[in-house]
C-alpha cells in the first residue's frame, strides 16, 4: 500500500507514501480510495485530509507506468477524483511542496487545498509531450483564471504557492499556512472549521469565461505556433482549455481533454521527450558506483590552459562560487584568456543577464599562476592545453610533483588515451577524463571518462560536481573520440561519401537540418575549423590505413579553406560574418575529384542522405554499447541531444533508431554496405543491432 490511513479524532488523514515523489501509481491510486471508504464507513470521522509524505505532495502520474496496462487499470485517475469529488465527507488537499501535473489534479478534486509558502505548483505535462489528463486543462482555468492557467499549461513552468495565492479572486488555495512546518496542524484546523458545510464546494461547478473568446484563443494559438516549432503538445493545450470555456457542460470539456491527452500519447514526440526524462536522470547513475559512495570535497580548482577551451571551463566553476587558479606558459596568454572570459561576462552584464555586482564576484573568485606550487591547494585540476601527448606528459608528470594527495588530475582531451595520460603519474586512480564541449561555458555536455584505473570516488565526486556547474554529465569509457566523437567521425565519412556520388555540401546539409539538425556537418566544421579535423585525420591514416575517406576535406584543407577563420571552407564567407554561401570553387574541386575518382555523380535523395548520416551514428552507437563504453543507450542519446544538436522531439539517435524500427535500420545498413563507393566496413552491423532487431526489441 502507498497511502498511508490514520485517524486523528475525528480528521481522517490519508498520506501519499510512494517514493521518491508520490507519484500516482496503480498502488497509490488504490490506497486512496480504500482510505476514502474507510473514512467513509467511519461515523466518528468528520472530514478527511490528504497529503504527501516526504518531499512532495505529489510529482504527478507515475510516468515509469505510461504505456504500461497499470496506467489505464481502475482506480484510474479520473475515477480516484471522481471518488474525492463524490466524497460525503470534506476532503482537504494539504500541500506542503512539490504539486504537480496529477497531482495538482487531484488537489483540485478536493472540496478544498491549504497550502504551505513555497510550494512548487506545475502541470508540466507540455514537458513530456502531452497535456494534462485529469482534467487540469478544465479546473485549473476556473481557480486562477483562463489566461494565467493557460500559461501554466502551454510552458509547464512552475509558479509558487504564493505568487499564486496573490491572483485576485483566486480559488485554488482555500488557506496559505503560516509555514511548512505549521501545514499538517493548520490543515487538520481547517478540516475541522469546514466538517460540515454543505453544500461540498466542486471546482468543476465553477464558471470559466474569457470575455474576449474565441478572439483570446486565436492570439494564444498565433504566440504558441512561433515558440512549438515542431511539438505537437503546446497548440493541443490551447485548444484543450479553450474546451473548458466553450463546452456545452463540464463532462463535455473533460472528454475534449481526454481524447486530446490520448493522441498526444502516442506520438513520436512525446515518446522522446519522456525517453529524455528519464535519460537525463539514468545518465548520472553509473552501474558498479553506488549513489552513496563518499565524495571528495571540491573548494578549490586549478585550470591549466587558458585558450579556447580553458576560459570556458574556468567560468563554469566561477558561476558556481568555486575559486579558480588559471594556468598558462607565458603572461600574455594568461592575459589574453582573462580578457575573454571579461568580455563574455561583460556581454552578459549588458544584456541584462548578470547583475555587476555578480560579475565582480565571480571575477574576485579567479587568480592566475606561471607557476605550478601555486596549485598545490587545489582539489582539481583540469588540462586543457594543446592536444598533444607529449604535452600532456609534460603536464602531468608536473602535476603529480605539486599536487596535494587526493585532489583530482582532470583531462579535456577530446581524442587521445586517458589511460596512457594517467600512466604519466603515480596516482592514476585520481586521474579523469573532464571532457567539455565548445564554448564550454555555455554546451551543457560534460563527458566524463573513465580510465581503466579511475577510483570510484573520484568519478561519483565528477558527477556531481557536474551537476553542481549544471552540465549533464554523461560517461564514456576510454576509446578514440569517446562517445560523441568517434561516433561523428562516422557520420562525417558519410557526409563525404555524398559529396563523392552527386551531392553539394549544401544539399547534404539542408536535407539534416530539415530532419532538425540546427547545422548540417558542412557549415558546422567550417564553424569548428577544418584544420582541426585535418589533423586528426592525417593521425588516424597512419593508424587506421584502412579506413576509408573522402578525400575531398583534405582538398579543401590543401587550398587553405579552413572555414569561417578563413572567411572560405566549404562554404564562402564574407569577411567578419557567418553567411554561408555555396561556393563555385568547392564544386569544381568536388567534381574534378569525382572525374578522377571515376565516379559518375548520380541525383541523391534527401531521404538517403538523412538515413546514411544518421544510421551512421547509430551503428557506431551500438559498437559502443557493445564494448561498454557507454553503459546504456539513453547515455548515447543525451550525448548527441545536449552536445551535437540532435533534434529533442527525436529522442537521440538510439531512441529514433527505435522509433524507426532496428530491423528496418539493418536493412538500409546492408544496402548501404552494397554501394561501391561507400565503407563496407563502417556498415557492417553491431552484433547487438543485429540480435535486437531479431528480437523485435530496441536499445531501450
Ligand atoms: N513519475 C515517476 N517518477 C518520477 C516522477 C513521476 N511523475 N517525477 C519524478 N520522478 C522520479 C525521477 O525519475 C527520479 O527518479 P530516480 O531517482 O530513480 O532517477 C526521482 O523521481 C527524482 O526526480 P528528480 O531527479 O527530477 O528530482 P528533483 O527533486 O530534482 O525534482 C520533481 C522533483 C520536481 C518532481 C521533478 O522530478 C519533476 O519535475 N518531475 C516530473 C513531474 C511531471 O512531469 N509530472 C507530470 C506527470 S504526467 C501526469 O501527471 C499526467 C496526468 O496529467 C494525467
Ligand atoms: P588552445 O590552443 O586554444 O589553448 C591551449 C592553451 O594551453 C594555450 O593558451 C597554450 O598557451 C596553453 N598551454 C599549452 N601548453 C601548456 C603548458 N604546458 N602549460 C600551460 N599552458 C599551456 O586549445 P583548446 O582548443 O583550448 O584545446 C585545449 C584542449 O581541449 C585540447 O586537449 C583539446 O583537444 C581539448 N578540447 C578542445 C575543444 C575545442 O573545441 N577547441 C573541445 C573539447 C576539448
Amino acid at each position: 500500500m502507498t497511502a498511508e490511513y490514520q485517524v486523528h479524532g475525528d480528521v481522517a488523514v490519508i498520506t501519499l507514501n510512494n517514493p521518491p515523489v508520490n507519484g500516482l501509481g496503480l498502488a497509490t491510486r488504490q490506497g486512496i480510495v480504500d482510505g476514502l471508504a474507510k473514512a467513509e464507513d467511519d461515523a466518528s470521522v468528520k472530514a478527511i485530509v490528504i497529503t504527501g509524505a516526504g518531499g512532495a505532495f505529489s510529482g504527478g502520474a507515475d510516468i515509469k507506468e505510461f504505456g504500461t496496462p497499470k496506467s489505464l487499470q481502475d482506480p484510474n485517475l479520473h475515477s480516484v477524483i471522481r471518488a474525492l469529488e463524490n466524497c460525503s465527507k470534506p476532503v482537504v488537499a494539504a500541500i506542503h511542496t512539490v504539486c504537480m501535473g496529477g497531482g495538482l489534479e487531484l488537489a483540485l478534486g478536493c472540496h478544498y487545498r491549504v497550502g504551505a509558502p513555497g510550494c512548487a505548483v506545475a502541470l508540466p505535462e507540455v514537458k513530456l509531450g502531452i497535456l494534462p489528463g485529469a482534467g487540469g486543462t478544465q479546473r485549473l482555468p476556473r481557480v486562477i483564471g483562463v489566461e494565467p492557467a493557460l500559461n501554466m499549461i502551454v510552458t509547464g513552468e512552475t509558479v509558487q504557492s504564493d505568487m499564486l495565492a496573490m491572483i485576485p479572486g483566486q480559488k485554488l488555495f482555500d488557506k496559505l499556512t503560516a509555514s511548512k512546518e505549521s501545514l499538517a496542524d493548520e490543515a487538520l484546523a481547517f478540516a475541522r472549521s469546514v466538517a460540515d458545510a454543505r453544500p461540498l464546494p466542486l471546482v468543476r461547478n465553477l464558471p470559466c469565461k474569457h470575455p474576449k473568446g474565441e478572439a483570446y484563443f486565436q492570439f494564444a494559438r498565433n504566440m504558441v505556433k512561433g515558440m512549438a516549432k515542431n511539438f505537437p503538445a503546446p497548440l493541443k493545450c490551447v485548444d484543450a482549455v479553450q474546451a473548458a470555456t466553450t463546452s456545452r457542460n463540464f463532462e463535455d470539456g473533460l472528454m475534449t481533454e481526454r481524447e486530446l491527452f490520448l493522441n498526444l500519447m502516442m506520438t513520436p514526440e512525446s515518446r522522446s521527450l519522456r525517453h529524455l526524462f528519464f535519460a537525463e536522470r539514468a545518465a548520472s547513475k553509473i552501474p558498479d558506483v553506488p549513489s552513496d559512495t563518499p565524495k571528495r570535497d571540491i573548494k578549490k580548482v586549478g585550470v591549466i590552459g587558458a585558450g579556447t577551451m580553458g576560459g570556458g571551463i574556468s567560468m563554469n566553476f566561477l558561476n558556481a562560487g568555486i575559486p579558480v587558479t588559471i594556468l598558462e606558459m607565458k603572461q600574455d596568454a594568461l592575459d589574453r584568456g582573462i580578457a575573454i572570459i571579461r568580455k563574455n561576462y561583460e556581454a552578459q552584464v549588458k544584456k541584462g543577464k548578470l547583475k555587476q555586482d555578480k560579475y565582480e564576484a565571480r571575477m574576485a573568485l579567479l587568480s592566475t599562476s606561471l607557476a605550478y606550487e601555486d596549485l598545490k591547494d587545489c582539489d582539481l585540476i583540469i588540462e586543457a592545453v594543446f592536444e598533444d601527448m607529449g604535452v600532456k606528459e609534460q603536464v602531468f608528470s608536473k602535476l603529480d610533483e605539486v599536487a596535494k594527495q587526493g585532489a583530482i588530475l582532470a583531462s579535456n582531451t577530446s581524442t587521445l588515451d586517458v589511460n596512457q595520460i594517467a600512466s604519466f603519474t603515480k596516482r592514476p586512480q585520481d586521474v579523469v577524463g573532464m571532457h567539455f564541449f565548445s564554448p564550454a561555458n555555455v554546451m551543457k555536455l560534460l563527458e566524463v571518462v573513465r580510465g581503466e584505473k579511475t577510483a570510484k570516488d573520484v568519478l561519483a565526486t565528477v558527477m556531481a560536481l557536474g551537476k553542481k556547474i549544471k552540465k549533464t554529465a554523461v560517461v564514456s569509457g576510454v576509446c578514440d573520440g569517446f562517445i560523441g566523437n568517434r561516433m561523428i567521425e562516422r557520420y562525417s565519412q558519410q557526409a563525404g561519401f555524398l559529396l563523392d556520388e552527386g551531392a553539394t555540401p549544401e544539399q547534404v546539409d539542408k536535407a539534416i537540418e530539415k530532419f532538425g539538425f540546427p547545422m548540417g556537418p558542412f557549415r558546422m566544421i567550417d564553424m569548428a575549423g577544418n584544420d582541426i579535423g585535418w589533423a586528426i585525420r592525417k593521425r588516424r591514416y597512419v593508424e587506421q590505413p584502412d579506413m576509408k575517406y573522402s578525400k575531398t576535406a583534405d582538398l579543401l584543407c590543401e587550398m587553405g579553406r579552413f572555414g569561417q577563420k578563413t572567411s572560405a571552407g566549404w562554404y564562402d564567407y564574407e569577411a567578419g560574418k557567418r553567411d554561408a554561401k555555396p561556393s563555385a570553387v568547392v564544386l569544381k574541386m568536388i567534381e574534378d575529384y569525382r572525374a578522377q575518382q571515376g565516379i559518375a555523380p548520380r541525383k541523391i535523395s534527401d531521404d538517403e542522405i538523412v538515413q546514411r548520416l544518421i544510421f551512421s551514428l547509430v551503428n557506431e552507437g551500438a559498437k559502443i554499447l557493445e564494448e561498454g563504453i557507454a553503459s546504456k543507450s539513453g547515455d548515447i542519446d543525451m550525448v548527441y541531444l545536449t552536445g551535437y544538436g540532435f533534434p529533442i522531439w527525436r529522442g537521440g539517435p538510439m531512441h529514433y533508431a527505435g522509433e524507426v524500427g532496428l530491423f528496418n535500420v539493418v536493412q538500409a545498413m546492408k544496402r548501404f554496405a552494397r554501394n561501391p563507393h561507400d565503407d563496407a566496413n563502417a556498415w557492417a552491423p553491431s552484433r547487438l543491432i543485429v540480435d535486437l532487431a531479431a528480437q523485435g526489441k530496441t536499445f531501450e
